[in-house]
């Protein structure tokens, strides 16, 4: 029998503050009809004091371990997906191992921005299929907030923040993740990226985006990542049950499913209510479409998200 990645819980977590379109434009030169009409986006979260990329991942990590069953300590992977991690070093993914309380497994954190959550899926997949990991804790967790220019009404307005959390284990069976492709292509990292860093500022940054150059690529990269994923898994575009998208633009959303011939009912969207929250998007897509029983045990999953690098990716999973 093969040995899979089996998806064995999932949780999410969000800041408290919910933020309308109407309550930024009070503050930002925007309108609630400007943001819904382009983006689909009606609310965001953001994070208030005591509110950090670890904390909200070990919350979600917390809901994952929980909806699994599992005692925290049969964790011996955990991967944590960001490009806000709470300080430059140490990873993210030991601060939420500390907040676990669990005192050794391998805890590292993944950059790959929105993308991140699928390249830490493929990561931890290759690792519990090679039987270096057992039980992995894979979180995608975001505070975008604090690296958004507040001034810029192009890029402030698509952000969230948030985390998301799966439990996978290996284990020999149907179930469980199916195929991954992972692609980048670092010819465009000027066109979505942050103007600082420790090795050139020594300064945080702002995010930096060419929206329509980078729409136009998210279009072609999915729809190509979906199909090459299908194929590898051996399946089509009929048999998904659920596409569990990266929440970037509800337009993106559309054009992707066109392209694929998928019918909008079974996409995944959660972009209107939690906004753009890069690696958390996915795991919050598919926490939120697991606890509200649209996904049921079984079927089969698309996932896919690209972001600034430009980085892609895709996996096909059984639930
Ligand atoms: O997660 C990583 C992947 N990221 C993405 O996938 C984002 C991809 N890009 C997009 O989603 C879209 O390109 C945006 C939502 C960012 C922008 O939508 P768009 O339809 O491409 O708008 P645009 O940039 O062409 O701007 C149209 C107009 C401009 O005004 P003029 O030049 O036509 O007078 C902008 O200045 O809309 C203006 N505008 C705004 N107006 C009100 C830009 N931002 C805003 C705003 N409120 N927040």
């Amino acid at each position: 029998m093969t040995v899979r990645s089996a998806l064995i819980g999932t949780g999410s977590a969000l800041p408290a503050r919910r933020v309308s379109n109407a309550e930024l434009a009070e503050t930002v030169d925007t309108s609630d009809e400007w943001i819904v009409a382009r983006t689909g986006i009606r609310f965001r979260h953001i994070a208030g004091e005591g509110e950090t990329t670890a904390t909200l991942g070990a919350e979600a990590a917390k809901k994952a371990i929980a909806a699994a069953g599992i005692d925290a300590q049969e964790v011996d992977l955990i991967i944590l997906a960001t490009a806000t991690p709470d300080q430059t070093f140490p990873a993210s993914a030991t601060k939420v191992q500390a907040a676990l309380g669990i005192n050794d497994c391998i805890a590292f954190d993944v950059a790959a921005v929105c993308s991140g959550f699928l390249y830490a899926l493929g990561v931890a997949d290759s690792m519990l299929r090679t039987g270096a990991a057992r039980t992995a804790l894979v979180i995608g967790a975001e505070t975008f907030s604090r690296i958004l220019d507040w001034e810029d009404r192009t890029t402030c307005v698509l952000f969230g923040d948030g985390a998301g959390a799966v439990i996978l284990r290996a284990e020999e069976g149907e179930r469980g993740i199916l195929a991954t492709a992972l692609h980048a292509d670092g010819r465009h990292n000027g066109l979505l990226y942050v103007d600082g860093g420790p090795s050139t500022t020594g300064t945080v940054g702002h995010v930096r985006m060419k929206g329509q150059d980078v729409f136009k690529h998210a279009v072609v990269n999915l729809a190509s990542v979906m199909t090459e994923t299908l194929e590898k898994a051996g399946f089509t575009a009929d048999d998904i049950d659920w596409l569990v998208p990266h929440q970037a633009n509800a337009r993106i959303l559309d054009a992707t499913a066109r392209k694929l011939g998928l019918s909008a009912d079974k996409v995944v969207k959660t972009v209107d209510q939690h906004a753009n929250t890069s690696a958390a998007s996915v795991p919050l897509a598919l926490d939120t479409a697991i606890r509200d029983g649209r996904i049921k045990p079984g079927q089969l999953l698309v996932l896919e998200a690209m972001g600034g690098g430009f980085t892609w990716g895709g996996c096909v999973l059984r639930s």
